[in-house]
């Protein structure tokens, strides 16, 4: 995700905004830049790669100044590139802006501006901030910036500096985090804590829809109507690597609370104004291309295959196309029936993921069109593939993947209802619906979080054991796969996911007194079907955890211990139910002292065959 860092006082801006992106690494990036107010006026170096090569740059040609901004860049809207990276400027190069976040009307915002005669250079939304700031400035930048704000829709975070008033830093938040940090004679910007944990300890945190003004002297914070606020400042006694996981013990955690904004962050500007269809601009096949698909494969490796699954259902169930589903490593070798009415859709959070990437290749060497799911703009899948829906997910650093697969089954709710939409295999009023619910998710995910003390309750009690099994029928066995994988990676406890019904020809052997099931009952057409086969695990010993839907009474009649999800539709409930499922193995390899972060044996990006 990208990082800001800002910087007004008496010292080398230079040095201080390259030592606090450098602390913002881990959050991953593809470039990087600074803008620093100098003699020359507002001077600008940015690029490519890691920022060993922009600290080359600025070795070869320093930019001496006091004030100034700096960016590493996650890319979102256009590739990672040199013009593409942050920070941007205006025509005039007077103004200067590095941001967090995606601004879902730029495009209209562009067209506005190219109508006034406004160049733009790059392809990131960004550059249209730095222009409608300058359109809008009548010797106030604070007023411009304010007025600017309220022409943009989306979440970011800003940090501004104009040559017009150099001793000035505007930084402004809107769902986006941003923090400041306040010293002697000198303050600061960072997108996150740890960027400026070298130099002040002292910080104000600022929430949605405010904005600050830094200068030498002092900070002044308002809304973005411009009313004053004053705030305790906060005193931050973590130590960098705490602050790295924003006071969360583990990146996992940390992924796990961030799945709220990476749904909201993922449907941002694909679902339209009035908040009834999807608008998938990214998807270059012409209404007539879509006509002509006559099935779908869908290839992915680990998660993202659990993540296929289910989109798979989603899928045939709203564009009525059938599916399959593969493991990339197995795909090429069974002779797929790949045609060019085939698309195939690779599913991959790093986008490098060799079998995945080597899939992509036999299906375009088959003549398909391959759509990639991925959460890395510019990765090798994203590149080959014709057509990319991005996951705004942010980086995923722990090993395990949570915010990635739940980000990716809201990508195959986006592109089944513009199947649907393209297709009319749905009408309208349901496809309103289907979008409708969909926006209710984050809250939803939120109040599971809310409730992730009795989870670990049962993690506790779970992490004793060294089988267990989890049961489901149609989606719920989906995502019960996903759940178990999830056990395994992290607890290193040996775990089956079980079709429940397929459970008495065979496994249903090895349920011995004490053993636990999980079984995930929330698809009503299926509920009954599934207690029956809970019950079949209950009278041969098992002891069970049921997740069900709030509202239903009968499986807590049935089962050890319940835990309700929030209500939504059958086809959307994967986005909720897997998020229990996630918290349960994170608190089974907490309670058995276990690597969370980095289990035993395995990798991020597996980039060998
Ligand atoms: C590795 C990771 C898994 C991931 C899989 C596919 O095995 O440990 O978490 O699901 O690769 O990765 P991808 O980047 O292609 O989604």
């Amino acid at each position: 995700m990208c990082g800001i860092v800002g910087y007004v006082g008496n010292r080398n801006s230079q040095n201080i905004l390259i030592e606090g992106l450098k602390k913002l690494e881990y959050r991953g990036y593809d470039s990087a830049g600074v803008a620093v107010y100098t003699t020359e006026g507002l001077q600008v170096k940015k690029s490519k790669g890691r920022l060993a090569v922009l600290e080359t740059k600025l070795g070869d040609e320093p930019l001496n100044g006091t004030i100034g901004i700096g960016h590493t860049r996650w890319a979102t809207h256009g590739k990672p590139s040199d013009i593409n990276s942050h920070p941007h400027t205006d025509n005039s190069l007077k103004f200067s802006v590095v941001h967090n976040g995606i601004i879902e009307n730029y495009i209209s915002l562009k067209e506005e501006l190219t109508a006034q005669g406004h160049v733009f250079v790059s392809e990131t939304d960004t550059e249209v901030i730095s222009h409608l700031i300058a359109s809008l400035y009548q010797g106030d930048i604070v007023k411009a910036v304010q007025q600017a704000v309220t022409r943009m829709r989306g979440a970011f975070a800003l940090g501004v500096l104009t040559e017009y008033e150099p001793d000035k830093l505007v930084a402004v938040r809107l769902q986006s985090p941003l923090i400041i940090g306040v010293g002697e004679g000198e303050n600061f910007i960072g997108s996150d804590i740890p960027a400026i944990l070298e130099y002040t300890r002292n910080v104000y945190i600022l929430n949605d829809g405010e904005m600050a003004v830094l200068t030498r002297e002092g900070v002044e914070l308002m809304t973005l109507e411009g009313n004053f606020i004053s705030r305790e400042l906060f005193h931050v006694d973590w130590d960098i690597v705490t602050a790295e996981k924003a006071g969360f013990d583990h990146f996992m955690l940390k992924e796990i609370y961030e799945q709220p904004k990476a749904y909201r962050d993922t449907m941002g500007s694909r679902i339209d104004a009035t908040g009834k269809k999807v608008v998938l601009n990214e998807i270059g096949m012409t209404p007539e291309q879509i006509k002509a698909i006559r099935n779908v494969h869908i290839v992915a490796c680990g998660t993202a295959y659990h993540a296929g699954l289910v989109g798979k259902s989603v899928i045939e169930s709203l564009a009525r196309i059938p599916v399959e589903t593969d493991v990339a490593s197995e795909y090429r070798y069974r002779s797929p029936i790949i045609t060019p009415q085939t698309l195939v859709i690779v599913v991959s959070q790093s986008g490098e993921t060799a079998d995945t990437l080597a899939a992509l290749r036999e299906a375009k060497r088959n003549g398909a069109r391959v759509l990639a799911i991925t959460n890395v703009v510019g990765s090798s899948v994203a590149r080959e593939a014709d057509d990319v829906i991005v996951t705004w997910a942010g980086p995923e650093i722990a090993v395990a993947s949570t915010k990635a697969y739940t980000s990716q089954l809201i990508a195959f709710y986006l592109f089944g209802l513009y199947l649907a939409q393209t297709l009319g295999t749905k009408d309208e009023a349901y496809i309103a619906d289907v979008v409708s619910a969909l926006q209710e998710l984050p809250a939803k995910v939120e109040h599971i979080l809310a409730q992730s003390e009795t989870i670990k309750g049962v993690a506790e009690q779970v992490s004793t054991h060294n089988n267990l099994f989890f049961i489901g029928r149609g989606l719920d066995y989906h995502v019960v796969m996903e759940g178990s994988l999830k056990l395994k990676e992290i607890s290193y406890i040996h775990s089956e996911a079980y079709a429940a019904g397929e459970l008495k020809h065979g496994t249903l052997a090895l349920i011995e007194e004490g053993i636990p099931v999980i079984a995930l009952a929330t698809q009503g057409d299926l509920f009954e079907k599934t207690v029956s086969n809970i019950k079949e695990v209950k009278a041969r010993g098992a002891h069970v955890f049921g997740i069900h839907e709030e509202g239903e009474a009968e499986l807590a009649k049935v089962v050890d211990q319940v835990f309700a999800i929030p209500a939504t539709l059958p086809l959307l409930t994967p986005a909720l139910s897997v998020v229990p499922l996630q918290l349960l193995s994170y608190y089974a390899s907490l309670a058995r002292g276990n690597d969370v972060d980095k289990p035993r044996n395995l990798a991020k990006s597996v980039t060998v065959e």
